[in-house]
């Protein structure tokens, strides 16, 4: 077992380019094979979770080649996957196995999608409704809803269809499923989740459509086609990798960070209205736009934060956050709820109990409740062993947390942040001056 000394630090200073938006990058090569042509992906994020995605396709068959951060894909057109040999290994990632299922539900061959057991005891069902609906047969090889699925090839046709969460995987899913069907196919999600397979299957040529209601719901259209066509993308920082530094820069006193290039998808940037409400200190610097993709740099100056509700339509565009903004929360003065995010549960670990068990071993107030958790700011942290549980979310927010408290901590399965975040640690420490 992989475990990190993390010892209290005064002050961030300096600048910091975080990897590749994870969610854009598995998007980038799983459209890139299935378009006609070269398509050149330039900071792509080597994590675990990507080189899944990546591995997965080259096994359907597509020449994938990588090189410093560029990866390289000759897409086989949106016919031209091939049957794997072997069972189709997603790793830890639930975009992987979700996105490609949807993918495989529209292909003329069977295959297998399986992941390791945190990924192994995720629900599918999600995912199995809505494409078995529309003339696929994917089944839970143990018939618990979870996978490994098999997927049998069947002809479909479009849908609409009302999914009962805002999960950017389902409606993505559905969507992929819908470019290989007969009729138009459309997703109606409670809120708008991520937008980004809206975004970049637009760039590939597809015909694809979406609308906010005045409600708050968001529906998504797509209509079937013959080929994708292949275009470079340049991938944005990931916000949710941003969200550590941008926290440890807000919590540790004297400190003052440029955070660069993070994209800033609307969607995924709920987390910097959130650190506004508690009174942060950030300013917004050379904003631009590619592919869609708003993106900008980040100023980020230590100061005093203060309690906040996250709740509703703003949950689905930080669920990712939640983590750190806990911990965030836990140093602010006065109370933090945060409701509407039963998500939690279902996510790497259940992270309703992850955090709360962490956070608890700190010394902070917090109660879990159904939906999400009230966090009593304030008290004194003190540092302690971490149970990561192999999730990479909660070993990254819980260095932060260790930065910011009294006495050391050790982060258990620390390695675990290879999962979205390779050079973590090294690049912590940099800013940190050590
Ligand atoms: C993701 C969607 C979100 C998010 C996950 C990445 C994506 O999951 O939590 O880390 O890339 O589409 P859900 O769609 O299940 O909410």
């Amino acid at each position: 077992m992989s475990v990190r000394d993390i010892h209290p630090s005064r002050q961030l200073k300096g600048e910091i380019l975080v990897p590749g938006d994870k969610s854009i990058s598995h998007r980038a090569v799983m459209f890139g094979s299935l378009a006609k042509g070269d398509t050149r992906i330039s900071h792509f994020l080597s994590g675990a979770d990507c080189l899944s995605t990546i591995s997965c396709f080259r096994k359907m068959g597509v020449p994938i080649e990588m090189e410093k951060g560029q990866v390289l894909v000759h897409g086989n057109g949106l016919h031209g996957l091939r049957a794997p040999e072997e069972v189709l290994d997603t790793g830890n990632s639930g975009t992987t196995t979700r996105l490609i299922a949807g993918i495989l539900a529209g292909q003329s061959f069977p295959s297998v999608l399986s992941g390791d057991d945190s990924l192994n005891s995720r629900p599918m069902g999600r995912i199995m409704t809505p494409l078995n609906q529309m003339g696929a047969h994917i089944t839970s090889i143990r018939e618990n809803g979870c996978a490994p699925l098999r997927i049998e090839p069947g002809r479909l046709h479009g849908i609409h269809y009302t999914s009962p969460v805002a999960s950017a995987q389902v409606k993505s899913a559905v969507l992929l499923a819908g470019l290989y069907a007969e009729g138009e196919t459309s997703v109606t999600e409670p809120a708008l989740s991520r937008n980004h397979t809206e975004l970049m299957l637009q760039g590939f040529g597809a015909s694809l459509t979406s609308t906010v209601h005045p409600d708050g719901t968001a529906t998504a259209s797509v209509l079937p086609c013959s080929e994708l066509f292949a275009r470079d993308i340049r991938v944005p920082g990931d916000i949710s990798s941003a969200a550590y530094f941008i926290a440890a820069g807000l919590l540790t006193p004297g400190s003052e960070i440029l955070v660069r290039n993070v994209g800033l998808n609307p969607t995924r940037a709920g987390f910097l209205t959130v650190c506004q409400n508690m009174g942060a200190k950030l300013s917004l610097q050379n904003k631009t736009t590619q592919g869609g993709e708003e993106m900008a740099d980040i100023l980020v100056s230590s100061g005093p934060l203060h309690g906040t509700v996250i709740e509703g339509s703003l949950i689905p565009s930080l669920i990712d956050e939640i983590p750190i903004l806990a911990v965030m929360a836990a140093f602010a003065d006065g109370t933090t709820v945060i409701r509407d995010a039963a998500e939690l549960k279902v996510k790497e670990t259940n992270r309703i109990d992850t955090v709360t068990e962490n956070l608890s071993a700190m010394g902070a107030d917090v109660t879990p409740t159904e939906d999400g958790m009230i966090i009593r700011g304030g008290k004194a942290l003190h540092g302690a062993q971490i149970h990561s549980h192999l999730d990479h979310r909660i070993a990254m927010a819980f260095t932060v947390a260790a930065l910011a408290a009294d006495g050391p901590s050790s982060i258990l399965d620390s390695q675990c942040v290879d999962v979205s975040y390779p050079a973590f640690f090294q690049e912590l420490d940099a800013l940190c001056g050590r």
